[in-house]
């Protein structure tokens, strides 16, 4: 794809500290060894792209999930080729523009991509890495080792891997619960979709009623409303059905509280998808736990899962979320985020194709 004088490309960018969102032309990368040049038809917009906009040097850039068409194939990769699709997670490389999804082409490393099964579509691809990797990472990641005296080390819940052979109802007649608040968004999902599929018998999530259907479908067996007082629900159905707490999944962060932690079974675990709040107390051998959702960081996870994934989504097992294509390619962001940040995405995944960007003025 390069030439001796490079192609160039669309891409969004921060300019400057506090700057707005602001397509510019940069060139296109070329492709390293083990690596795969990939035309981005999907991007998705995450809620790290309006909670962090500051960069390190500029211009800043942040697009962290994508699918596309492999266009060029680095020296040393086995199991692509040219028109594969793919999805995979964008690097959050601040430093380096050629890794995010907010621009036409990126570069990928091959040991950390998909498949994307022809019966998914790019946008739909697109909705997929992010969310995935946080719910399965925070359920399948050890607990972290706390003898260090460091209480914001980040892991999971130690449970088996979604992607692993065996992990297809590996706690069916365990009657293992998991409550999952926040299960409309779009990690809550991914996290209903994988403890239904390992075999989970109770899987309860707070969530807007309105999605009580979609939720059920997926594999939600109690919606409790997240507007009324969730702690009551629970503490009701913890008298109705025995309830007994080992596993609090907050796929928000901020929803859990201390009424939700005192629930929590002695040794229960909570995991987060967002730093800790210093004033939950855990005591009775409850812990809790923030999970970094990242490929790039827990890569030997993220080249297992990956290798995989492919065939999990032919299979059916795994079904993206819904999403709702923002117009205008990549100039749609930024509009996509401010109604992120407004509480005006419910239940859906914001996405655009950068390939349909107009020319950069
Ligand atoms: N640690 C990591 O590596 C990592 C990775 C990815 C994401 N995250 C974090 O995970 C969180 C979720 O990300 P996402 O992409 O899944 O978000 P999202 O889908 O954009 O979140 C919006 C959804 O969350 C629901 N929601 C918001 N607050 C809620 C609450 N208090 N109780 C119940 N439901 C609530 C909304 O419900 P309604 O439908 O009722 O409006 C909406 O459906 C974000 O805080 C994000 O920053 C962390």
């Amino acid at each position: 794809m390069a030439s001796e004088q490079q192609q160039q490309q669309k891409a969004l960018a921060i300019t400057a500290k506090g700057g707005p969102w602001t397509l510019i032309a940069i060139p296109i990368p070329e492709v390293e060894r083990g690596n795969l040049l990939v035309r981005v038809e999907g991007a998705g917009l995450n809620p790290a792209h309006w909670k962090f906009q500051t960069g390190v040097v500029y211009p800043a850039f942040f697009g962290s999930e994508g699918a596309g068409t492999v266009v060029e194939v680095g020296e040393d990769v086995t199991g692509f080729e040219k028109g594969d699709r793919v999805l995979f997670q964008g690097k959050a490389g601040w430093f380096n523009a050629s890794r995010n999804t907010f621009q036409e082409y990126a570069l990928v490393d091959a040991d950390l991509t998909a498949k994307l099964p022809q019966s998914i579509s790019c946008l739909q691809g697109a909705a997929i890495p992010i969310g995935l990797t946080t719910a399965a990472f925070g359920l399948c990641q050890a607990f972290p080792d706390r003898s260090d005296g460091n209480t914001q080390a980040r892991g999971g819940a130690g449970l088996k891997a979604f992607w692993e052979p065996g992990a297809e109802g590996c706690y069916a007649g365990e009657g293992k619960t998991i409550l999952v608040l926040g299960g409309a968004s779009v990690v809550g999902q991914y996290c209903i979709q994988i403890a239904r599929y390992m075999g989970f018998s109770r899987i309860i999530v707070t969530a807007s009623l309105k999605h009580e259907t979609h939720l059920r479908g997926l594999g939600a067996t109690h919606v409790v409303d997240r507007y009324a007082d969730t702690g009551a629900s629970l503490r009701t159905l913890e008298d109705k059905e025995g309830l007994k707490l080992e596993l609090v999944f907050d796929a928000v962060h901020a929803a859990v509280t201390q009424a939700e932690v005192d629930l929590l079974a002695p040794n229960g675990t909570l995991v987060s998808a967002g730093p800790l709040h210093d004033e939950l107390l855990f005591e009775g051998g409850r812990r809790a736990t923030a999970i970094v959702g990242s490929v790039h960081i827990h890569r030997e996870l993220g080249k297992e899962m990956n290798k995989r994934l492919g065939g999990i989504l032919e299979a059916g097992v795994i079904k993206p979320v819904r999403v709702e294509k923002l117009s205008a390619g990549l100039a749609g962001v930024a509009d996509g985020l401010d109604r992120m940040l407004r509480g005006q995405v419910s239940g859906t995944k914001l996405v655009v194709n950068p390939t349909e960007t107009r020319d950069v003025v």
